[in-house]
């Protein structure tokens, strides 16, 4: 597509993102709400892995975190003054299905209630994320991802969901990162609930999550009432070209396209492509009747959390090849987290180019590092402005090469329990003291206040 090389496409000299773009900050219950046993609530995977020893740093659980659970009016209240319009959030499934179906916990329906009033409240819109990770345990006793009463448990979770919130809520997001839900928690096993499965089980878990994404989207389209949209977001394996040439290009392309070929590629293909099967041989998933009318329907736009990618350039046999990072390569404290700014305008651009999609939210992105402790009520997270700066320009690239990109949703709000590796990883732009529960705005939270109002990189 030529187009998108020197396309000619004039920046905005005012250097402007698009007018009605969406900005944001994204959370998830499990990592800021606490109060993981109030109210009803039931065991999440999460809640028994992190007591398992070894498992999370420093032992950390998800008890308290950032105690969001009865602090969520003040933590609206310092979105507002830092100008926060959107806001994405997840819903707790444990809170209100304990065991994950039987009996609804009206109380954690009462406080998704309350909790959405006081962000209206402040003016912000709610992005809803139907699940973020915390699978219940009881679900999981019964064979969690594996297992086909995890769909049919989730198919009736998001119908109450939608029922319950539809009225409040119009921009719901089905699932988030199934890859981590499924691959990195039942094959590599660094997160809940760290059970290892058998090939063909695994392939099972991706199709089960495939069909919960159908299930919510159907939820929404039946029960959401007027103006609801719905999408995924996903965090595909984004490969950026070594040097932005037509052959690195087009194996980057390529690579992408077979990386994505189990989740996105069925998604929009409407089906598990014969390269896949064939690679999948007797471990293929089981596939019903009917399961690709429920997984492809169409949504009203894909999320993408974008943090890191993949250098690929066009091999020798003309084949796609993989570069290794080099030690010196930059990165986060997140090990994980190295810091290629390309990674925003490749990620948008192919998950266009490759499944068609016409409108693209960023629904995170954002770096974690192990910040220093607030000094006279300040914290000088300067990597952090910097890593915003240099991925808002790599995105606005995208933007004004033609790329339908209509949102961006910064991760995080606030610091927050980042998983296996528990506190010790900050990712926000405001600050949590854990043992006062005192947030201060870093100096990351001034600048994308100023972002978001301006609507351009400042
Ligand atoms: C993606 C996940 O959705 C979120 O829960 C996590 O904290 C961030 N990445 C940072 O690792």
């Amino acid at each position: 597509m030529n187009h998108f090389l020197n396309s000619g496409v004039a920046l905005n000299p005012a250097g402007t993102f698009p007018q009605n773009f969406v900005w944001g900050v994204a959370a998830a219950a499990a990592q800021i709400e606490g109060a993981a046993f109030t109210e009803g609530k039931g065991e999440s995977i999460w809640d028994r892995f992190s007591r398992m020893p070894g498992k999370v740093h420093n032992g950390d659980t998800l008890d308290v975190a950032c105690d969001h659970y009865h602090r969520f009016k003040e933590d609206f209240a310092l979105m507002r003054q830092l100008g926060v319009k959107n806001y994405r959030l997840s819903i707790s499934w444990p809170r209100l299905y304990p065991t994950g179906d039987g009996a609804l916990n009206q109380a954690g329906v009462d406080y998704y209630h309350r909790l959405l009033d006081a962000m209206v409240a402040e003016g912000i819109t709610p992005w809803v994320t139907f699940f973020h990770w915390d699978l219940p345990q009881a679900l999981e006793d019964r064979g969690g991802w594996t297992s086909a009463v995890t769909v049919k448990a989730f198919a009736n979770y998001a119908e109450t969901v939608v029922k319950a919130f539809g009225g409040k809520v119009k921009n719901w997001i089905t699932l988030n990162e199934i890859r981590c839900f499924t691959w990195l928690s039942y094959d590599v096993c660094v997160q809940a609930p760290g059970r290892k499965v058998s090939p063909a089980e695994l392939n099972q878990t991706y199709h089960h999550a495939l069909l919960c994404h159908g299930h919510a989207v159907r939820a929404v389209r039946q029960l959401g009432g007027p103006g609801a949209r719905v999408g995924l977001t996903d965090n595909s394996t984004i490969c950026m070209p070594v040097t932005e040439t037509p052959a690195d290009i087009a194996a980057a392309r390529t690579w992408y396209a077979e990386k994505n070929i189990h989740l996105l590629g069925a998604i929009y293909a409407g089906g598990y492509s014969p390269k896949y099967l064939a690679r999948c041989g007797a471990d293929a998933p089981r596939v019903e009747e009917g399961d690709f009318a429920l997984i492809s329907q169409p949504t009203d736009f894909l999320g993408l959390n974008l943090y890191t990618g993949t250098f690929v350039r066009a091999g020798a046999d003309g084949r796609p090849q993989e570069i290794p990072l080099p030690v010196h390569y930059p990165v986060a404290d997140s090990p994980w987290l190295h810091l290629a700014p390309q990674v925003m305008y490749w990620g948008t651009r192919l998950a266009h180019e490759t499944y068609g999609a016409t409108s693209l939210y960023v629904t995170e992105n954002g770096c974690g590092y192990n910040d220093e402790p607030v000094v006279n009520g300040e914290v000088f997270d300067l990597h952090r402005r910097d890593y915003l700066r240099g991925h808002l320009r790599e995105l606005q690239r995208a933007i004004n090469d033609g790329v339908p990109v209509d949102g961006y949703f910064l991760w995080s709000f606030m610091d927050n329990f980042e998983w296996q590796d528990g506190y010790e990883r900050r990712f926000g732009i405001v600050h949590v003291d854990y043992a006062t529960q005192k947030r201060t705005p870093k100096l990351s939270a001034h600048y994308y206040s100023a972002i978001m109002r301006e609507n351009r990189i400042v």
